[in-house]
């Protein structure tokens, strides 16, 4: 992949794990991930499609379908509303797929590590706001989202789309951000507005918004049902739109960033770290870290939340013995839901929220 010139057409760094260069699907390298605040030009990119370059001078968006006041909205008419900054982690459903993939082949699925999940410093106006400008009629129960990007993965060929229940619309969490960082949003992660929806996969979070509508049945725009559980029996290429769980919160889960992968280390005391994500708007209430296959756990130390929507870094000491050591990391959440413990258990044929306990294999040396 070095041919292609990411800072050129994403302005991303060099160190970014790409594997695909159009559509751009690439992970964020491990030194950001540890970063309470993802740099813009290390913030993952997940694309279905060529990106959409909109002029944001003639860029309107729609709000329709159930509601009382059909709007057209400009950016400088949203710039009127006031102004919401919020602090979340955006993950996409496919993180830590490779996983997965080591259990059983998954064709044709991006092989995500555990770099497709990035936090931002993200303002824009509530979308709350913008739904009780258009007044949502009581009969609405789901908020569409679609952007312009068309994607030949689709059946058949569609825009991207996806919709969330009214509940989570309307809470004050969910944003259209025209802002990353406090700067102004890159085109690769949506501008000139998209939507964000802490707590849930990012496949909700559209970009390049164009369209909203309220509606009685949630979105059936492809992209809606694709990002779903299949059972482990079913076939991707054939299974209807109801053959799924349709994914919306993130699981509780937890990734180990130091030491790295297949890391030769020096024997004895040794900070093994990462962060963890609880999903919706639940917090990470414990790490556990173990070295003897989970003869013995130790509780790690865990940073607190900024807010129910953000990731949470951990660290620890252990002291490792000299040969190879499989170290395992397994997160509870606030409501006492803890990590399966191996990938075989939520294995299923699209490679969709891989939770199980983060394995880490490495080895030391007297
Ligand atoms: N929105 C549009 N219009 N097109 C897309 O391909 N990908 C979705 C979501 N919104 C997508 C989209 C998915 S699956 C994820 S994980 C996030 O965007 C990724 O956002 P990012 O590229 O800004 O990191």
């Amino acid at each position: 992949m070095a041919d292609i010139d990411l800072m050129g057409i994403w302005n991303k760094c060099d160190e970014m794990l790409v594997h695909q260069g159009e559509p751009y699907n690439a992970e964020t390298p491990v030194d950001a991930l540890a970063a309470e605040i993802t740099p813009l030009d290390a913030f993952y990119g997940r694309n279905h499609a060529p990106i959409p370059h909109l002029d944001s001078a003639d860029w309107r968006l729609r709000v329709e379908g159930l509601v009382d006041r059909p709007l057209e909205l400009s950016m400088d008419d949203l710039r009127r509303l006031p102004e919401r900054t919020v602090v979340a982690t955006l993950q996409c459903a496919g993180n830590r797929r490779a996983d997965l993939i080591e259990v059983r082949d998954i064709p044709g699925q991006v092989p995500w590590g555990p770099g497709a999940i990035s936090t931002a410093r993200w303002s824009g106006v509530s979308l709350a706001d913008v739904l009780a400008k258009a007044g949502v009629r009581p009969e609405a129960a789901h908020i569409a989202f679609t952007g312009p990007d068309v994607s030949e993965l689709a059946d058949p060929p569609q825009p991207f789309g996806g919709s969330i229940p009214v509940a989570k619309a309307t809470s004050s969490e969910v944003l259209l951000a025209w802002a990353m960082n406090d700067q102004a949003l890159p085109t690769a992660h949506g501008a000139p507005l998209r939507v964000v929806v802490p707590g849930w996969i990012g496949a909700r979070s559209v970009k390049w918004l164009q369209r909203i509508s309220a509606q009685a049945e949630p979105t059936d725009n492809y992209f809606q049902t694709e990002y779903s559980i299949l059972p482990p029996e079913a076939d991707p290429e054939t299974a209807g739109p109801g053959a799924g769980i349709t994914l919306g919160p993130v699981a509780i889960h937890c990734a180990i960033l130091r030491p790295g992968k297949d890391a030769h280390l020096a024997s004895g005391p040794t900070e093994v770290s990462g962060f963890a994500f609880a999903g919706d708007d639940r917090t990470v209430a414990r790490v556990d870290v173990s070295a003897d296959h989970g003869g013995t756990w130790t509780h790690a130390d865990l940073d607190p939340p900024e807010n129910p929507w953000t990731w949470q870094h951990w660290h620890t000491t252990l002291n490792l013995p000299i040969g190879e050591t499989e170290l395992i990391a397994r997160a509870w959440d606030s409501t006492a839901a803890v990590q399966t413990e191996s990938p075989a258990t939520v294995w299923n044929p699209r490679g969709y929220a891989n939770n199980a306990a983060a394995h880490l294999h490495i080895t030391c040396h007297p």
